[in-house]
């Protein structure tokens, strides 16, 4: 009977539709009057003169059970003011010793960088975060079938490449490994596909490498190099290794890259008009020195000079027009020019997923700490912070980089997994499903591709999934010679 109810779910015309995407979540531009607020006390603070603390208002296994819990595209939620005092930890006082050292506050991409990837107590660095029993979830622990999807995209940009022998199948920031564990699983038939990948994990925290390590059941054995070791998985028999940053992998191979929730963790500035012209949102101490604040720049910053007037160049005048603060990443369009210049001179393509807009983000950079949204600011290294990624900057910087590449989308991720065939994997796996099983399928499967609450929920109100199918966004950038990739022809 389920599966009848499953049937017509799946044979939706909403799935098949390519809808407009609503209207992004953009956050009350309008400047506040100038008052303070930090983290941890709702006293205002005594202000520097030349500087304006800001109002802040502001293989078949199927997975168990899917936990309702939040993902990271959720539209940034003011959070309760915090009251609760946190003595220093080891991040605190990092951070605070940076701004007493440069006599001032450090931007807010610095802040976000070192909270995320301090080397030593950053946020991903000594811990999973991710599943019920972390802060947040991301699509490949919702379900199996979304890593599988990913597979089957990179098997037809690999036959649209010509079926090279070797590729270097690299994951941008894999998170628990979960993600290429499903590629490899789902595309084990192709033996061709399979046995031609060398795979390349990306990750800067040593915990997360050693989870990956494990959820692709790596084992160490001697390399056909004389007296070397090398890392394979047993599940398919590729190479494995990691590194840092995607220019410590090896080239000379065509390669395919996927970014999955990788873009929305690299550091943001933040920027908003004033009186004065643009100034920079920055991170300082506040008065009473147990916790931080936002503060404006007296002047436009060397960052406002630089990206800043970068970012505008590629923006309409209406999109400006209608603007008080804009977020710009100079990380993503540095990245986006390593992965479109390593396209361009060895082939491949690289598929990119994250929650984003196409143009200008405002002001959408938020902390998430157990499934809720916290300040930003509150007791740093202990919640996620990620901030919405504006692909039209990514197709920019990729355009710059090289001739070579072509850049396709944004769609939507409901568009992606629908024409990549999520709906005939769906059917299949509920061939082999039991009632408990078959709930999850169809719980996971409307957290991928659903637009909002699951339309046909039967189950509890409070655990109604909420889709990340169109705040989820793909874009793909291919080496000309690829030509156009599934599924942006359509
Ligand atoms: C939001 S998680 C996404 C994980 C995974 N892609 C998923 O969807 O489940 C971000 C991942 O990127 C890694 N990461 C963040 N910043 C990084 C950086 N600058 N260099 C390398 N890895 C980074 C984190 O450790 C984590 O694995």
């Amino acid at each position: 009977m389920f599966r009848a109810s499953l049937s017509s779910l799946l044979s939706n015309p909403r799935l098949r539709s390519l809808r407009p995407l609503p209207p992004f979540p953009f956050f009350a531009p309008s400047l506040p009057p100038i008052l303070s607020f930090n983290a941890s006390s709702s006293t205002p603070p005594t202000q520097d003169p030349h500087e304006e603390a800001l109002n802040e208002d502001g293989a078949e296994d199927l997975r168990p059970s899917v936990k309702i819990s939040i993902d990271r595209s959720g539209a940034y939620n003011p959070p309760e003011h915090s009251h609760v005092s946190s003595s220093d930890s080891e991040l605190v006082r990092h951070l605070k010793s940076i701004i007493k050292f440069r006599g001032g506050p450090i931007s807010v991409a610095e802040y976000m960088e070192e909270v995320l990837t301090n080397p030593n107590c950053g946020y991903y660095m000594n811990q999973d975060v991710f599943g019920s029993g972390g802060d947040f979830i991301t699509s490949p622990e919702v379900s199996q079938m979304f890593g599988e999807m990913i597979g089957v995209w990179s098997m037809c940009l690999w036959e649209q490449m010509g079926r090279p022998e070797k590729v270097n199948l690299v994951e941008l920031g894999p998170g628990r490994g979960t993600l290429m564990t499903d590629l490899i699983r789902g595309s084990s038939k192709n033996e061709k596909f399979t046995k031609s990948l060398h795979i390349h994990m990306v990750e800067c925290s040593p915990t997360l490498q050693k989870i990956q390590y494990s959820t692709l059941k790596c084992v160490d054995e001697d390399s056909p190099c004389e007296n070397t070791k090398q890392t394979v998985s047993t599940l398919s028999g590729a190479t494995v290794s990691w590194h840092a940053a995607l220019e410590q992998v090896p080239t000379g191979l065509p390669a395919i890259i996927i970014a999955h929730e990788f873009y929305d963790a690299l550091p943001v500035h933040q920027f908003q008009k004033a009186s004065r012209g643009w100034c920079e949102k920055m991170v300082d101490i506040a008065e009473d020195s147990s916790s931080f604040q936002f503060v404006l720049s007296p002047k436009p910053t060397s960052a406002t000079l630089l990206y800043l007037i970068k970012r505008y160049k590629w923006a309409s005048i209406e999109e400006l027009n209608k603007l008080n603060q804009i977020e710009v990443c100079p990380k993503a369009m540095e990245l986006t020019h390593t992965i479109a210049q390593r396209i361009s001179s060895d082939g491949g393509g690289a598929l990119i997923i994250d929650y984003g807009h196409n143009g200008i983000v405002s002001d959408s950079l938020q902390a998430i700490r157990n499934h809720k949204f916290v300040h930003i600011l509150d007791n740093p290294g202990s919640a996620d912070l990620s901030a919405y990624v504006d692909f039209a900057a990514i197709r920019h910087a990729a355009d710059e980089a090289s001739d070579n590449v072509t850049v396709h989308g944004p769609i939507s991720q409901s568009q992606l997994l629908g024409f990549l065939g999520i709906n005939f994997r769906a059917e299949a796996l509920l061939q082999n499903c039991d009632e408990a099983q078959a709930e999850s399928l169809r719980t996971g499967y409307w957290r991928l591709v659903g637009d909002g609450e699951a339309p046909f929920w039967e189950g509890p109100d409070e655990q109604t999934p909420i889709g990340m199918g169109t705040r989820y966004q793909a874009m793909a950038i291919v080496n000309k010679k690829q030509g156009v990739p599934v599924p942006f022809q359509q």
